[in-house]
């Protein structure tokens, strides 16, 4: 196996004390295999100029991250990533901002980062780049004649051709993405988004067995469903559930139903929305009253941008509202904490938790969802609430699925998993629960790196047909398109890829 670079906004430098979370844990594995590099920005903004890289060794990895002077950090991060891709992304464009100032400063730092990684790489590393922040990078290391295996995850949702192409900059960025040679996203819906746009939007084509002409190169796309390390972080919430934290969480429910909403105070979460779910429940379900509490959790989050400081007001006028209105002198509905905590003592809060409330808009796949399964006590388990529009809604199909935009539906939920026998809770948490075991970060790390090592050898440094001679293809009926060209092409077998 070569080794390994990992390219990610955010990186995370063992320090002690620290609290990595699953994904971290399960790269860190991988790079530790055979030695590697992980590099990114180190979450420091320099007023004056960009700092050379900082280098970290702990054991066999290298750890580099360079800083952000001020105008990048607010084009590159704060505008283009998050003021225009998570928007778009996240299916809100009604929140899109618009600037080229702004691709301009993203695909500069993309470039940046490119220069001083470049000279790191080795001829035959595997090269995994991560997330909306870096898709130029893959191309601007080809640019510097990298012929490297390169691939890229998306870690949210694709969004559909009629979407995505109210971005400005959408052929420049595509094109960006046709240099890598696998691209990974969370669920098949994402892949049939951006294959819809290959064959209708970019006059690509796609071959039988999911081979991908764009642009004029050849690569795969797939869909890798996220997992966590979900024995472990059942083993923590087991112990949690002990913990001064746990305990003192229990003392103050005084006997009542806890329901819990843990996320990034993040518009995409569809907090507003689940606030007034709340409120319903209130009404239509006036017996429950006094036997539950709603506690959401959220943790600031990107608070240079101008929305997320706009949705916090918002939200504490909410929690504001519904508990100025419906709090009696003993009971209160609402509890709405503004900071984070760390995984264990979340781990415990799940544990004691009665519903699992998750409710996003939008989302790639959500890991809350899949860590509130693994946290419950097998004998007496939560329900899970979840919205339809997450990732994770295509593998639980056990949880209570609603749409979060029917406020209706998603109240009468609540009211179905207050009241829900404990059998029933017991058949859909053992369903969920075997998914969520089932299919852990840590497989979802080696089906990636197996297809990007198997895959890409086969495409690396052949001719590929034009983009134009595939016009046309629909990706289920294939036609002639590459793999009936140069048959040795074929990829291993694995699950989920296209065709
Ligand atoms: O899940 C998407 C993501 O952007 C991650 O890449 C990131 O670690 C997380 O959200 C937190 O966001 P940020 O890095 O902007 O603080």
């Amino acid at each position: 196996m070569p080794r390994l670079v990992i390219v990610s906004n955010r990186v995370n430098v063992p320090r002690q004390g620290g609290n990595a979370g699953g994904l971290a844990v399960a790269l860190e594995e991988a790079l530790e295999t055979n030695g590697g590099l992980w590099f990114g920005w180190s979450g420091n903004v320099a007023d004056e100029r960009v700092q050379p890289p900082k280098k970290t060794v702990h054991g066999r990895v290298t750890y580099v991250t360079t800083d952000l002077s001020r105008q990048e950090y607010e084009e590159f991060y704060t505008g283009f990533s998050n003021s225009t891709l998570w928007p778009l992304f996240h299916y809100q464009l009604g929140l899109l901002e618009v600037s080229r100032k702004s691709f301009g400063g993203y695909l500069k730092v993309n470039a940046a980062f490119a220069a001083a990684l470049a000279t790191m790489i080795r001829p035959d590393d595997l090269v995994w780049v991560h997330d909306y922040h870096l898709i130029p990078l893959g191309e601007e290391l080809r640019r510097r004649g990298l012929k490297n295996r390169i691939g890229f995850f998306l870690h949210t949702p694709f969004p559909v051709p009629e979407m995505l192409v109210a971005l400005p900059g959408h052929r420049r960025l595509m094109k960006a993405l046709s240099a890598y040679d696998l691209v990974g996203f969370q669920t098949p819906d994402d892949v049939r988004a951006f294959i819809e746009y290959v064959v209708g939007e970019a006059r690509g084509g796609v071959g039988p067995d999911g081979w991908i002409t764009l642009y004029n190169r050849v690569l795969r796309a797939a869909a890798y469903p996220i997992g966590i390390d979900a024995g472990a972080f059942a083993r923590m919430a087991a112990e949690a559930a002990d913990a001064p934290e746990t305990r003192r969480l229990l003392a103050s429910l005084h006997g009542r139903a806890l329901v819990l909403g843990v996320e990034r105070l993040d518009y995409s979460k569809g907090l507003p929305q689940r606030f007034e779910a709340v409120e319903r429940l209130i009404e239509i379900r006036p017996e429950l009253r006094g036997a539950y509490e709603f506690m959401q959790i959220a943790a600031p989050s990107r608070e240079d941008v101008d929305r997320y400081r706009a949705l916090k007001r918002q939200l504490e006028a909410a929690a504001g509202r519904i508990n100025g209105r419906s709090s009696e002198f003993d009971w209160q509905p609402v509890r709405y904490i503004n900071k984070s905590y760390d995984r264990a003592t979340l781990a415990g809060f799940y544990r004691v938790a009665s519903i699992g409330l998750v409710t996003p808009l939008r989302d790639g796949m959500n890991l809350v969802a899949k860590e509130f399964v693994a946290g419950q006590d097998p004998s007496n388990p939560g329900a899970l609430v979840m919205s339809r529009f997450a990732g994770a809604a295509r593998e639980l199909k056990a949880a209570l699925i609603v749409n979060p935009y029917d406020i209706d539906e998603v109240a009468e939920a609540l009211g179905t998993a207050l009241t829900m026998p404990r059998e029933e809770r017991i058949n859909r948490w053992r369903s969920m629960w075997g998914v969520v075991s089932g299919n852990t970060v840590e497989a979802w790390r080696n089906a990636y790196l197996r297809d990007l090592s198997a895959g890409a050898e086969l495409v690396r440094g052949k001719e590929t047909p034009a983009a134009a001679d595939l016009a046309g293809q629909s990706p289920v009926d294939g036609g002639i398109g590459p793999l009936m060209r140069h048959p040795e092409r074929r990829p291993a077998a694995s699950t989920g890829l296209v065709g």
